[in-house]
């Protein structure tokens, strides 16, 4: 049994859906630890209903000591990103090197890089006119939506899309398919 620590800056639903796959079925990770850099983030709220320990650590301490002295407290084999919105420290890349998952909503390397996070880019998309998007989930390095790929999922772009409706779509599919991904990365581990 893996223990992960998800980061999340924002509401949460992914966190969630993750925890409570990890809560309810014959999963092979626990949810042991959540991490936030926004002390006003949906997720914590999430977390204390989960009953999962979160802390707020904010961005510029994320690579500190006392942060990897609290992974290493909870002895987090993974990390996953969920909505997280700042860099990993080189720190973090290097103790957990290859064990750090993360998800973007659309089909990299198309509407990535910095910036690229939520609306941004659902508008991304739809100005460019594609007939699909969809969800990226991988292992992530020192550059913003980059690394090795373990899934994509595609989804229609319907023609009067609006940034909002495909963000709806695009969440369905990452409640699905993120902890699913995550378990059998765990499992291969
Ligand atoms: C998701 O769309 C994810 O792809 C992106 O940030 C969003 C987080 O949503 N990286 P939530 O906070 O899990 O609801």
């Amino acid at each position: 049994m893996k223990r992960i620590a998800i980061f999340a800056s924002g509401n949460g639903s992914n966190a969630q859906a993750i925890t409570e796959f990890s809560n309810h079925r014959n999963s092979h990770f626990s949810v042991a630890l959540i991490v936030s850099d926004n002390a006003d983030a949906g997720v914590l709220n999430r977390a204390d209903r989960l009953e999962t320990p979160a802390f707020v650590i904010p961005r510029k301490e994320l690579g500190s000591a006392d942060t990897l002295a609290l992974l290493h407290q909870y002895q987090i084999d993974i990390i996953v990103l969920a909505g997280y919105l700042g860099l990993i420290p080189l720190t973090l890349l290097e103790v957990y090197r290859g064990k750090i998952l993360n998800i973007h909503p659309a089909l990299l390397p198309e509407h990535g890089g910095k910036g690229m996070y939520g609306e941004y880019v659902h508008r991304s998309v739809l100005e460019q006119g594609d007939k699909e998007s969809g969800i990226t989930i991988h292992i992530i390095d020192a550059e913003y939506d980059r690394g090795q790929i373990l899934c994509q999922v595609r989804c229609r772009v319907e023609p009067n899309d609006t940034p909002q409706a495909l963000a709806m779509r695009i969440h369905r599919l990452e409640h699905i398919y993120y902890p699913v991904v995550i378990n059998d990365f765990v499992e291969r581990l």
